[in-house]
């Protein structure tokens, strides 16, 4: 099946445009050379958010099973609107999962809408067009049961540690307006260190560079730190609208199930072990918990291996901002009510590391079945798989050819054999003519 292998490289959207088609070109000359699978230079391309977004939901979706009809009585269904179809019934089929992850740089959310939208404005209607995908994932084209409406947003710069970033910046400039403005010293010595709630009880630390330096003291104030950050998720009061602002269409909180990966792990599991079943107040109490215990308490925890192996020191030095962070992202920005029973946060899927690799696979090769490519074969159409036909065949002439050459030679040996026993019979052992004579007919074998 050597046609159907694919292989999913993974450059980075912030390179600048000749970086990347300095990378796709590599990729375009070495590929052929070192794999010998079918490959033409369309086969490498740089995908946007949206798309990968979007291919991450597939795969999930197709590893939890959700594209399969037949369901259990136990099965969650939902009502959709199927987009483009003019039916005026609604469907009734499974319901599929949401994504949120929240990486180091970009946080991104992708849920199925299963019913049509509507907009409080046009230019919120022009926004909405971008991040709402619709396709279909049925056998073929004029199916509907399986068309897909899919909401995916990436906000860039939301991620764990691109926040933290943003959230030391404005910091430093703040501190050092207002030491400016008043005559103070804040944060320009040890001494008189700037107050950080969002790092654990009495942790120093320095931020900023070096010539922009700012010394910290952690005051581990977990509420606190989520009140500050609010201003950083950028809401704008309206209608319909999650992080910067953007559009975000309603969820069903009482009729859907989302899955938390990366960061949403990472920051429930890692340190505060309460990763799976995600519960907000739970959580908060955790997060609360860990802010307020002393740096040197952690530490001494750290140090006698009470956190998850994958924990590190970054992990425990930023663990109450991340956790705040993510609070506030999902609660405020994605606007999750605190009672919210259905998100987990996950790892892996069905103890499956589920990427979008693999529902990029599923959606090219969607109208794709085997059997088209074999009608295709008989019909001629495609070389590649005619070339493979004959190589086949040219299996069989061979096994015909050893067949009739090992049968010719058992057939010889019982021929010996036979002669063998009436020369016995002659007893005459001295000559042995029936040897020379089989030896000297080449076309023995077939004779018989
Ligand atoms: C905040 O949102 C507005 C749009 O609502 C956007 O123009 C602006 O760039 C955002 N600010 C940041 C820091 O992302
Ligand atoms: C979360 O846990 C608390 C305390 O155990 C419980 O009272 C509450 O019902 C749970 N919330 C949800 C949404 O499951």
């Amino acid at each position: 099946n050597v046609s159907m292998q694919h292989v999913q490289c993974r450059v980075c959207c912030c390179l600048h445009i000749s970086q990347q088609e300095a990378i796709l070109e590599d990729l375009r000359t070495d590929i052929p050379v070192h794999f010998n699978f079918l490959f033409s230079d369309s086969h490498v391309e740089v995908i946007s958010g949206k798309l990968e977004g979007i291919y991450a939901w597939i795969g999930i979706n197709f590893v939890l099973g959700k594209f399969q009809h037949a369901h259990n009585d136990g099965d969650a269904v939902v009502e959709v609107n199927v987009p483009g179809s003019d039916q005026q019934a609604a469907l009734v089929r499974k319901r599929t999962a949401g994504v949120l992850d929240m990486g180091g740089v970009s946080t991104q959310i992708a849920f199925e809408v299963p019913k049509s939208v509507s907009f409080a404005s046009p230019q919120q209607e022009e926004v909405a067009k971008n991040l709402l995908a619709e396709f279909n994932l049925g056998c073929d084209a004029h199916q509907t049961d399986h068309v897909y409406r899919v909401y995916v947003s990436t906000f860039l710069g939301f991620g764990g540690n691109a926040a933290r970033q943003t959230y030391e910046e404005s910091l430093i400039k703040n501190t050092t307006m207002q030491n400016k403005l008043l005559g103070q010293h804040v944060g320009e010595t040890e001494k008189t260190p700037l107050l950080d709630p969002c790092l654990p009880t009495d942790l120093q630390d320095q931020i900023g560079t070096s010539e922009q330096k700012l010394h910290v003291l952690g005051t581990g104030d977990f509420d606190q730190c989520r009140l500050r950050l609010q201003p950083f998720l950028n809401r704008t009061n309206e209608p319909q609208t999650s992080l910067n602002g953007i559009f975000q269409p309603a969820i069903d909180y009482n009729n859907s199930q989302f899955f938390g990966f990366s960061e949403f792990y990472y920051c429930t599991e890692d340190v505060l072990r309460m990763g799976g079943d995600y519960n907000a107040s739970k959580y908060a109490q955790a997060a609360k918990s860990y802010c307020a215990t002393q740096w040197k308490t952690l530490r001494e925890r750290f140090d006698s291996g009470l956190y998850a192996s994958h924990a590190d020191l970054h992990r425990l030095q930023y663990q109450c901002f991340k956790s705040a962070w993510m609070y506030e992202v999902l609660h405020s920005g994605f606007s999750f009510p605190p009672d919210y029973k259905n998100l987990k946060t996950a790892f892996l899927v069905y103890d499956k590391e589920v990427q979008w690799t693999l529902g990029a696979i599923l959606f090219r090769t969607r109208f794709l079945p085997l059997r088209d490519i074999q009608q295709e074969s008989l019909k001629g159409v495609h070389s590649h798989w005619r070339h493979s036909f004959s190589f086949v065949n040219n299996h069989y002439l061979f096994l015909v050819c050893f067949f009739i050459v090992l049968l010719s030679i058992i057939l010889y040996m019982l021929r010996l054999r036979r002669i063998h026993r009436r020369a016995a019979q002659r007893c005459s052992p001295s000559s042995v003519p029936w040897l020379e004579d089989g030896l000297g007919s080449p076309t023995l074998p077939i004779n018989l």
